[in-house]
């Protein structure tokens, strides 16, 4: 009796602010990078050889690679970062999935590979605005490697989740 009457105690003391900083923290290796890697990297991957032809490189598309945090922290254009840790309005990487789809800066390039979905889009923006956090992720260890694509898209309110 004693015991449980303790241990309530101590839960209701310590649950709330454990369960704060569980929902806030945002974890870039298992919640963002699953759908970079899948919406983006077809693209945005090191450069590596063709598998057609032979001898002949694929670089990365603007030159830009999104499977290393360097690089990912790197990357701007005309003086856009495509991630500007705080400020989820100036990265470019968000701006471009949220142009209309029929734009020509939108991207990734309608049927190319998944669109983000909107719970997608507002979760990368809230790891922005938080700083932009990449914890332990220093880089893809198979950055070469696209998730297979089935061609449809997800449902609007689901975010891709790390296997
Ligand atoms: C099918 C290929 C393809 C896919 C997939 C793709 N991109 Fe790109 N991306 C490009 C090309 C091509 C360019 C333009 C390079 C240039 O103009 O020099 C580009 C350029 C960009 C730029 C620079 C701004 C601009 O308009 O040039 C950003 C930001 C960008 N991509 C973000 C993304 C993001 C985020 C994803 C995934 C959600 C993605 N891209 C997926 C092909 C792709």
């Amino acid at each position: 009796m004693r015991k449980t009457t303790l241990l309530a105690a101590s839960c209701g003391l310590l649950l709330p602010s454990l369960n704060a900083s569980a929902d806030d923290k945002i974890d870039f290796a298992t919640q963002i990078y699953p759908f970079i890697k899948s919406g983006c990297i077809q693209c945005h991957r090191p450069e590596h050889e063709s598998p057609d032809r032979p001898g002949r490189k694929i670089k990365p598309k603007g030159g830009f690679v999104f499977t290393n945090k360097a690089d990912l922290l790197e990357a701007e254009e005309d003086g856009k970062k495509f991630i500007e840790p705080g400020k989820p309005d100036d990265s470019l990487m968000l701006y471009v999935t949220k142009l209309p789809l029929d734009s020509d800066g939108h991207y990734p390039p309608e049927g190319k590979a998944p669109q983000w979905t909107e719970a997608e889009k507002d979760l990368f923006a809230k790891w922005i605005a938080a700083g932009a956090d990449f914890g332990d992720w220093v880089e893809d260890p198979d950055p070469l490697t696209v998730p297979e694509w089935d061609g449809k898209e997800k449902a609007p309110g689901t975010t891709e989740t790390a296997k």
